[in-house]
């Protein structure tokens, strides 16, 4: 156990609980980290789901008027409290002013996003002007490998996970067929080593060099949504880059989560969607990222109005006054409406800094770790005692928030057995639940919480009895 914790972590949680003279794993010491979290008044900006209002809860087994274990910020990110009060100013706006809302008021529509992408920026590690919010995630994809996807027929071949999440998978397979290319042989699948779950940075750069020379696009998640891994987003930029191939990344579980460094890594394009780490709701406004060194070289091939100028947009001449870099991207003048969520969650951001959240998000998940190992490592010499596994890695600088986990037993029935008991996670096929602690609002105190249902939830007696379907 000792040597698979990251010892200073180790250290932190003996130390604490060596001073508070009590077992480590004893409540108490999730409490001594909330109290002193400095990060901790966060949590009041949210709104935090009742247990009883979770429909699979069952009341007979908790108490109902407790604030959920929501540990599903990965899937869809808490409402921040001011979105109601911020839409509430647009469409009151609207029904008072009408079309006069374009141009007028604290937040002229036609303008809305423009407000935001200096907090949006600073979350990625970019400048403003290279930052878009726009469309959906899987659009702006799209947007960007049209023009970032210029195979030939000596370099055709685009390098992304062989479980890549789904929409990124299909997006890319199309983008090949598009040109008139064979996804059998354009798309080169990266597959963890024989007997493990992740991939090895080392295996992604040998592969770049390796294959380079027929690798148009390296398309990568930052952070890997089944398995939580984080990437070596700088290492596999530079690879890729030495090999002439464009480098992208689909940070959609990496916004909000690490700390990222888009500009100074030299990533060419990235894309994000903002519901999961970063709270805007479902199917909020996506981010778009194009480096400014592709400002005036690569062009978008898809053009609209809002690519335009905003000097002379409106004076409709039909000639293009392209703006330069992602801005030129821009399709559509903006849903306001998904502005207001995203701005009142920028804002929050906004007081912090992704620095801070990540030192808290390190001892959290961390804590996490080391009571799930504490209870749950397998040992060989109980062979019928239930153990969990970890896929996502254990070292810090390989991983965001969330944790991936397996069971010696049926994952359904645990899954269940935890959601009556008001935690909110999510199940992945084949064999995962992931839980993911978000250090934005979720505490120490909720970790131990949930170490404690999951106790009750693995004790033989509930899961090994439910009915299960495999
Ligand atoms: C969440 C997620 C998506 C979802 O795509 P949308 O276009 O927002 O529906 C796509 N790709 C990845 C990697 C994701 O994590
Ligand atoms: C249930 O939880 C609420 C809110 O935390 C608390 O005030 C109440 O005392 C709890 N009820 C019981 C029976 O524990
Ligand atoms: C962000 O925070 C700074 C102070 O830390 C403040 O000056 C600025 O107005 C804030 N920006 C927004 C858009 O809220």
């Amino acid at each position: 156990l000792r040597l698979s914790i990251p010892l200073n972590l180790l250290y932190v949680i003996e130390k604490v609980a060596e001073h508070l003279d009590c077992s480590p794993t004893s409540r108490e010491v999730a409490e001594y980290f909330d109290q002193h979290d400095k990060l901790r008044h966060l949590r009041q900006e949210f709104l935090f789901p009742k247990v009883a209002e979770l429909p699979p809860s069952d009341l007979s087994l908790v108490n109902g008027s407790e604030e959920c274990i929501y540990f599903v910020g990965n899937s869809l990110g808490l409402q921040p409290k001011n979105v109601k009060k911020y839409i509430d100013e647009e469409i009151e706006k609207w029904a008072k002013t009408g079309a006069h809302g374009h141009t007028m008021g604290s937040q002229p529509w036609a303008w809305a996003e423009n407000n935001l992408e200096d907090l949006m920026a600073k979350l990625v590690g970019a400048k403003a002007e290279e930052v878009a919010l726009m469309n959906g995630l899987t659009v702006n994809l799209h947007l960007l490998m049209l023009a970032f996807y210029q195979p030939t027929a000596k370099r055709h071949k685009i390098l992304l996970e062989d479980k890549a999440f789904p929409s990124d998978h299909y997006a890319v397979e199309s983008q090949i067929r598009l040109r008139g290319f064979d996804p059998s042989t354009s798309m080169l699948l990266l597959k963890p080593r024989e007997g493990e779950d992740t991939l090895r940075t080392e295996d992604i750069v040998s592969t770049i060099e390796r294959e380079g020379h027929s690798i148009a696009v390296v398309m990568l998640s930052g952070v890997q949504y089944y398995t939580g891994q984080l990437f070596n987003m700088e290492a596999i930029t530079k690879a890729g880059q030495a090999q002439g191939c464009y480098v992208g990344f689909d940070c959609a579980h990496a916004v909000g989560n690490a700390e990222l460094r888009l500009h100074d890594w030299g990533v060419d394009f990235a894309c994000w969607c903002t519901y999961k780490y970063v709270n805007s709701g479902a199917g909020g406004l996506a981010g778009a990222f194009v480096h400014e060194k592709h400002a005036d070289t690569v062009k978008p091939a898809l053009l609209g109005w809002w690519g335009h100028k905003l000097s002379t947009r409106f004076q409709m001449t039909n000639e293009m006054d392209l703006q330069p870099g992602v801005n030129g991207y821009r399709l559509s003048n903006q849903p306001v409406l998904l502005v207001c969520p995203l701005q009142a969650s920028l804002e929050i951001f906004n007081q912090t800094s992704m620095k801070d959240l990540r030192k808290k998000s390190i001892l959290l998940t961390g804590y996490l770790e080391y009571l799930i190992k504490h209870y749950y490592s397998r040992d060989e010499s109980e062979p019928h005692k239930p153990y969990v596994h970890i896929i996502t890695p254990s070292n810090p600088a390989e991983r965001g928030c969330q944790l991936s986990l397996s069971f010696s037993l049926p994952i359904r029935a645990i899954f269940k057995e935890l959601e009556k008991r008001g935690v909110a996670c999510d199940m992945r096929e084949p064999n995962v639940i992931r839980v993911a602690p978000v250090p934005l609002y979720n505490s120490f105190t909720d970790v131990h919480r949930f170490i404690t249902v999951l106790e009750t939830v693995l004790a033989a007696s509930i899961v090994q009895s439910c009915p299960v379907s495999h």
